[in-house]
C-alpha cells in the first residue's frame, strides 16, 4: 500500500522563526516517515506582498530550504521543491478560480488579518486570490493532510471546498485534504503581539546566534502587572510563559508555580527560558552550518525535488483536463 501524502510549506520571504517551528515544521520532521512527505518553498506566493522586489526571493529561497533542512527535514525521503518552477500549479489555480467566489476570499479571516497587518487599503488581484493559489498547492499532488499552523486554517477549508466544489462540477479525481495542527498553533509575538511574525519586528529566528536569542527574549514582555519582585505574577498573560509552555514543557508548571508566588522573578524566568531555547536551537543550528557550507547540495535538492514535483503534477493536471473535457489539440 502506499504511503498517503503531506504538502506543507512555507513563503520565503525571509528565514524562518520558533513561530514556524512550533506550529508546523515540528510536526513536518515528526510525519516525515509515515507520510510521503511535499515541502513547497512558495517564492510565487511571496510575491502576494513583496512583489516589488522579486530579486530577494532567490536568496530567501535558499534560506527556507535551509531552515527547513536544519530542523531535521531529510531530503533522502521528502521531497523539496520551488512553487514557480511547477506551471502545472498555476495552470490549476486559473481552473479553481473560475468557479471560487470573491466573496468567499473577502470574508477570509486571514486574508482580512493579513491586510491589516501589511496597511493594504485596496487589496491586489493575487493577494485576495492566493488562497486559490494555495488549494492548487495542496491539490496538485493529492495531499491528504497538510500540517500548518492556526492561521491557515482558512485556506485549508477553501481548499476542501474548491476539491468538493471541482469533484461534483466534473469528475471526483481530487482528494479532500486535512489540516493538522500542532500542539501550539499560533505563537505570540516578543512584543505580545497575536502573532510572531518577521514584519511585525517580533520574532526569534531559527538561525539567530544563542546570545541574540538570550538578548531578545530579555526584551519580551511580561505580565503588566507585575512591576517588582515582590508582586505575584499571572503566567497566563506572560509572553514569556507561552514560550515556556511551548519550548520548555518539563519545567513549564513549575515556573508557573514559581511565578504566581513570586518565587522566581522575571530576569531569571528568561535566563531560564533562553537557556532551554538555545539547547533546542543548537542542534538547529549546526546543521544548517553544515548545509550552509554546501550550498550545492541544497540546490541539488531543490532541482530534483522540483522534477520529481513536477511529473506528479503533470500526471494530475492530465486527469483535471480530462475531467474536465479539456484535452483536445493534445498530441
Ligand atoms: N501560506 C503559507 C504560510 O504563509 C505558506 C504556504 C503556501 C502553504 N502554500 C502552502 C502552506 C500549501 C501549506 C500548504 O505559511
Amino acid at each position: 500500500m502506499s504511503k498517503k501524502r503531506i504538502l506543507t510549506g512555507d513563503r520565503p520571504t525571509s528565514k524562518l522563526h520558533i513561530g514556524h517551528y512550533a506550529g508546523s515544521l515540528q510536526n513536518r520532521v515528526k510525519l516525515q516517515q509515515e507520510y510521503e512527505t511535499f515541502i513547497i518553498i512558495a517564492d510565487v506566493q511571496a510575491l502576494t506582498t513583496h512583489f516589488e522586489h522579486p530579486e530577494d526571493l532567490e536568496k530567501n529561497v535558499l534560506e527556507v530550504t535551509l531552515d527547513n533542512l536544519a530542523v531535521g527535514i531529510d531530503p533522502e525521503i521528502s521531497t523539496f521543491f520551488v512553487q514557480s518552477r511547477i506551471p502545472q500549479i498555476a495552470e490549476l489555480t486559473v481552473f479553481y478560480s473560475m468557479f471560487t467566489m470573491v466573496n468567499v476570499l473577502r470574508h477570509n479571516p486571514t486574508i482580512k488579518s493579513e491586510a491589516a497587518q501589511y496597511g493594504y487599503e485596496d487589496l491586489t488581484y493575487g493577494f485576495l486570490g492566493y488562497p486559490v493559489s494555495q488549494a492548487a498547492d495542496i491539490t496538485f499532488c493529492n495531499a491528504d493532510l497538510v500540517p500548518v499552523g492556526e492561521d491557515q486554517l482558512p485556506h485549508i477549508e477553501l481548499a476542501r471546498k474548491i476539491v468538493r466544489k471541482f469533484n461534483s462540477l466534473y469528475k471526483p479525481v481530487l482528494k479532500e485534504p486535512e489540516a493538522m495542527l500542532s500542539d501550539v498553533p499560533r505563537l505570540v509575538g516578543l512584543d505580545g503581539n497575536a502573532k510572531m511574525s518577521k514584519s511585525l519586528n517580533n520574532a526569534i529566528f531559527l538561525s539567530d546566534p544563542a546570545e541574540e536569542v538570550q538578548a531578545k527574549i530579555m526584551t519580551a514582555v511580561t505580565d503588566p502587572g507585575r512591576i517588582t519582585l515582590k508582586d505575584k505574577g499571572n503566567p497566563e498573560i506572560c509572553t514569556v510563559y507561552q514560550y515556556h509552555e511551548a519550548f520548555n514543557k518539563p519545567e513549564a508548571g513549575n515556573i508557573a508555580n514559581l511565578c504566581r508566588s513570586a518565587g522566581i522573578g522575571c530576569v531569571s524566568c528568561k535566563k531560564c527560558l533562553a537557556a532551554s531555547l538555545n539547547q533546542l536551537l543548537s542542534p538547529i543550528r549546526e546543521k544548517r552550518a553544515y548545509y550552509e557550507d554546501r550550498p550545492e547540495t541544497v540546490k541539488e535538492i531543490l532541482f530534483t525535488g522540483t522534477e520529481k514535483a513536477k511529473q506528479v503534477a503533470e500526471g494530475t493536471l492530465q486527469e483535471v483536463r480530462e475531467a474536465m473535457s479539456i484535452k483536445y489539440y493534445d498530441k
